[in-house]
């Protein structure tokens, strides 16, 4: 009898321009992984402005093309090397490998993160890149009795960074957004909405605020980074304007910077699998954006849904609900 052959999907790009340009999804059968790796059947991988900055080129230095696309995501294992067998069938993020936005990864036993049984697979799927950072600023600049701001608050991140500097004992916590509909969602977590649109309570928020996280950049971040006491920090992680912060010679706050893989890069492997221990529990208390779900078929229309401004939903793509 002939062994049924799986077919792998691959969403990859081969040049870098505008994702939905140069991404294709991809069909082939799939081979026979290395013994030593666990092979994980994806579930759901995010929709990140994280996957989709590297695809128009802003790090061409640092990816080799052609590049299978998605940075995060859950999967079951469905097979693992010999003396490993106790992980199959479990749910973990398969990370730091091959691109997630396919529907079978290969990856690193020691590096694969086993996810709690009680974290539902759509909270799994967002459970790396957006908390392990936003864990990592709250840690490196820390929030107890100071006012903090934070820009692009529509966004996850921003969500996360403004809850747990609640947590941490932050004074107060305010967020600049872009789209009208995030007031009342800011609200409801306790930060004071402040609009890009209106300069001049964009200006008071940076007099008074002691640290500000900026993942927008551009003409905003300048305003804001030019305004700041002395003594304060403007923290740069994202550029969601698609510009950096302008060069301030009279800049009165010290500029830091944040970028996730730099953490990475000196980080042992006992010390990664531990890093999600605190996560998870701040995860559970979390109030996170819903999530829309797309079939990897339907990436383009995932993608438009990403673009959308005021969304209130994560696009997810979805891998297992395909017959392939
Ligand atoms: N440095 C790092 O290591 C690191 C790690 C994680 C994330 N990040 C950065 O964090 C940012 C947010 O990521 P995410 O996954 O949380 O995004 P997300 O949940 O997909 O949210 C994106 C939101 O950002 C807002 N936005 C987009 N363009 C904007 C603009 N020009 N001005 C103001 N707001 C804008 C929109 O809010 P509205 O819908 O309200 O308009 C949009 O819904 C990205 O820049 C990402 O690269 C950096």
């Amino acid at each position: 009898m002939q062994a049924h052959v799986l077919e792998n999907q691959v969403l990859r790009y081969r040049s870098f321009g505008d994702p939905r340009k140069v991404l294709t999804l991809e069909s082939s059968p799939l081979k026979p992984g290395p013994e030593h790796v666990l092979r994980v059947e994806m579930i759901y991988a995010p929709v990140n402005p994280s996957d989709l900055i590297p695809m128009t080129g802003a790090y061409s230095h640092l990816i080799t093309l052609p590049m299978i696309a998605g940075y995060e995501g859950v999967g079951r294992v469905i097979s693992a090397p010999p003396g490993m067998t106790r992980m199959l069938g479990r749910r973990v993020l398969p990370l730091r490998g091959a691109g997630t936005w396919q529907r079978y990864v290969d990856c690193d036993p020691a590096i694969a993160v086993p996810v709690p049984d009680d974290i539902p697979d759509t909270l799994a799927a967002r459970a790396y890149i957006n908390p392990l950072s936003a864990v990592c600023m709250l840690r490196n600049w820390p929030v107890c009795d100071r006012r903090i701001a934070v820009t692009g608050a529509g966004s996850s991140i921003a969500a996360l960074l403004a809850q747990w500097a609640q947590a941490d004992g932050a004074a107060n916590v305010s967020g600049i957004y872009r789209s009208p509909q995030r007031r009342t969602w800011l609200e409801d977590l306790g930060v004071g909405p402040v609009s890009e649109n209106d300069p001049a309570s964009i200006e008071a928020c940076a007099r008074q605020a002691d640290i500000v996280f900026d993942s927008v950049g551009g003409t905003l971040g300048s305003a804001i980074l030019s305004a700041m006491r002395p003594g304060t920090e403007f923290v740069s992680y994202g550029l969601l304007s698609g510009q950096p912060v302008l060069p301030s010679p009279g800049a009165r706050a010290a500029h830091r910077r944040f970028h996730l893989r730099d953490v990475l890069r000196n980080l042992s492997t006992p010390a990664w699998q531990e890093s999600f221990s605190p996560l998870w529990p701040r995860l559970r208390a979390a109030k996170m954006p819903g999530v829309e779900i797309f079939p990897v078929e339907f990436w383009r229309d995932a993608l438009d849904a990403f673009h959308t401004p005021g969304r209130r939903q994560k696009p997810l793509l979805e891998f297992n609900g395909v017959v392939a």
